[in-house]
């Protein structure tokens, strides 16, 4: 028998070396080595088996487009590209609390209802909490196989037996492998677990559910070859405080990364938000200064959100600048344009953004809506309120075209809007605006001048 031996690898990034180190030479973390201990060599290679087959002609495989599992959670099935593709792993991230068990199990009695034979593996909760949870969400079926169960070996076995349509492990830090020596939720046994699964979802043509913590950083516990070894990589996110969750893709073999799944956190589960706009707009206050409406599309869907800005003179030292929802550097850039191009002393003000609901903005296509909204703030005047903007802002103070205006001045019209501000050139092969009056501009300074 080969001899064990023992190795220090970081929690971070699955890095390891034979003596402990205090900083992470690779991804530069501080004291993240953990004292573990290295599999035998033959032990570790021996699941290579489990995704191999023969070289074939690529115009032999057949596939078949509608092989796609719906759940029936229409804004679940959308994140996913359409539905569950057969032999693929989907991680879900997000942080404790925020309903990853309550989504799945719903989503898993939903399938159970309709004949798919699920199994759903749990490494954290008592079958008996898992019960309770089931007729909380009517989530109750026959085929819905609850098994308790944190051996990598054991869950393996029982998938070969039982044959399941569709596996969830929950969560892939609570499984170890009998094979490693290391705790269970180490760099290794993490890594070796998702290896395995993901391994047996490819060659038995089973869909795999994984769920994984997040480190308080944000990121999912565990290295980051996780994210890379399955084929969807989904995060759940929200404030606890708040209803809404938000499902978003940040990977995805088998669709769009833009799409976000909207849903409210119930007393029997999470509810489904199908129109998002209607919901982020319901609390604004109307005839504030420092709030403006954008359209944004996020995936196939437009959504409506607004973006709050505070500005407030600096009282001492450096301005602070404190972001929520749209990127830092993209506000630091607009302050500037403002600065330059429309004469305003930014430079001794605070600036606070956020965005309502938890969303996150990353078109470009949101960047007159939140210049608008500290140029509001700043002036003191609100912007007319039945106004929606968009449009990207260049460093020369222009406002450039975007892309997909049609879907965007529809949905302000189906929500009672009756103006648009939007690029000038966006204008050109515009066709029918839905009842809006459409106001194009070409500059930052033309805009300001339209706002209110
Ligand atoms: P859970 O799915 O256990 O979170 P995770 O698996 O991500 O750690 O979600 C637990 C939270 O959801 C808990 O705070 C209670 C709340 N919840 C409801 O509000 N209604 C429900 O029907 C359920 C099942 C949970
Ligand atoms: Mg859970």
């Amino acid at each position: 028998m080969a001899k064990t031996k023992t190795i220090y690898s970081c929690q971070g990034c699955g890095n390891s070396s034979y003596k402990w180190l205090g900083k992470c030479p690779d991804c530069g973390g501080w004291n993240t080595f953990l004292e573990e201990k290295a599999a035998p060599e033959k032990k570790a290679l021996s699941h290579r088996s489990d995704f191999s087959g023969t070289p074939q002609p690529i115009t032999s495989l057949v596939i078949t487009e509608e092989d796609r599992t719906r759940t029936g959670i229409t804004e679940f099935d959308r994140v996913l590209g359409g539905g569950i593709v057969p032999g693929s792993a989907i991680l879900i991230g997000g942080d404790p609390g925020i309903g990853k068990s309550t989504l799945l199990l719903q989503a898993m009695g939903a399938l159970a209802s309709v004949g798919h034979k699920v199994l759903y593996v749990t490494g954290e909760e008592s079958s008996r909490q898992i019960r309770l949870r089931g007729e909380r969400l009517g989530a109750v079926s026959e085929n819905l196989l609850v098994y308790p169960e944190t051996s990598l070996e054991s869950i393996l076995q029982s998938v070969k037996e039982l044959k399941p349509g569709i596996i969830v492990i929950d969560s892939v830090q609570t499984i170890f492998s009998e094979a490693l020596e290391s705790s269970p939720g180490s760099v290794s046994q993490v890594r070796e677990t998702a290896s395995r699964l993901t391994g047996l979802a490819k060659s038995m043509e089973v869909p795999v559910f994984l769920v994984g913590h997040v480190t308080k950083e944000g990121a999912i516990a565990g290295p980051k070859v996780l994210e890379h070894m399955v084929d969807t990589v989904l995060y759940f996110e929200g404030e606890r405080s708040h209803a809404f969750r938000i499902l978003r893709a940040v990977k995805n073999r088998f669709g769009s990364i833009m799409e976000i799944g909207v849903f409210e956190m119930q007393e029997g589960g999470l509810r489904e938000v199908a129109n998002p706009s209607e919901v982020f707009l319901a609390e604004r206050p109307e005839g504030a200064s420092g709030s403006a409406v954008v359209s944004s599309l996020e995936g196939t869907r437009t959504i409506l959100v607004e973006v709050q800005s505070l500005v407030c003179p600096t009282l001492f030292g450096v301005p602070r600048r404190t972001v929520v929802g749209v990127d830092y550097n993209k506000v630091m850039l607009l302050a500037a344009v403002l600065e330059k191009k429309a004469g305003m002393q930014l430079a001794n003000h605070d600036i606070f953004i956020k965005v309502a609901g938890g969303l996150k903005l990353e078109e470009p296509a949101v960047d007159l809506g939140v210049l608008a909204a500290i140029t509001s703030n700043y002036l003191d005047r609100p912007i007319e309120p039945s106004t929606v903007i968009f449009g990207e802002v260049g460093l020369a103070g222009e406002v450039r075209a975007i892309s997909q205006v049609e879907p965007r001045i529809r949905e302000a019209a189906k929500l009672g809007f009756k103006r648009c501000i939007m690029p000038k050139d966006n204008l050109k092969g515009l066709k029918g605006a839905g009842g809006i009056s459409t106001v194009g501009i070409s500059t930052v300074k033309e805009a300001i001048e339209k706002f209110f």
